[in-house]
């Protein structure tokens, strides 16, 4: 349809200006060429479980509310966490390089995560009200091990800033 549109305005020009202006194929097909849409893959989008592979996570919000979501292995908690809009930042977009994805882990399910990385602990470092169970949701990802895990969202997170690091 919009190629004969196209066609038609361009054959009505070319008869207006008398065959002055000629068109070359390839500024038609310029012209004509298509162009695609992608389906956007927003941040904190999420995997759905198969049917009895769902795993557990509840979270512990600031006022005390918990919430509980069947999740899809290797998930990390950031993501768990932004895709059902809890408040957890995630400013550097789980590339480990702030701490506004801190979680208490329940001490029960502390050690069944792997030990964080250098890198991790170092934005630990740093984050606000730091606990003995503390870690990064966007390091953290959901597997068998820890089903059932309990996390509490702190009641202030802290980004890093340039001045942090001098
Ligand atoms: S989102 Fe920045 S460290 Fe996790």
């Amino acid at each position: 349809m919009f190629k004969n549109i196209l066609t038609n305005s361009l054959s009505k020009q070319i008869l207006r200006t008398n065959h002055s202006r000629i068109i070359s194929t390839n500024q038609i097909s310029f012209i004509y060429r298509s162009f695609s849409i992608y389906q956007p893959v927003w941040h904190g989008h999420l995997k759905t479980p198969k049917p009895g592979e769902e795993l557990k996570v509840t979270f512990i919000e600031k006022d005390g509310n918990q919430k509980t979501f069947d999740v899809a292995e290797g998930e990390t908690l950031l993501d768990i966490a932004q895709g059902h809009n809890l408040d957890m930042e995630g400013a550097c977009g789980g590339s480990c390089a702030c701490s506004t994805c801190h979680v208490i882990v329940d001490p029960d399910y502390y050690d069944a995560i792997p030990e964080p990385e250098d890198d991790e602990n170092d934005m630990l470092d740093l984050a606000y009200g730091l606990t003995e169970t503390s870690r990064l949701g966007c390091q953290v990802k959901m597997k068998k091990d820890i089903d059932g895990i309990r996390v509490a969202l702190p009641q202030m997170t802290r980004n890093v800033s340039s001045n942090d690091l001098k």
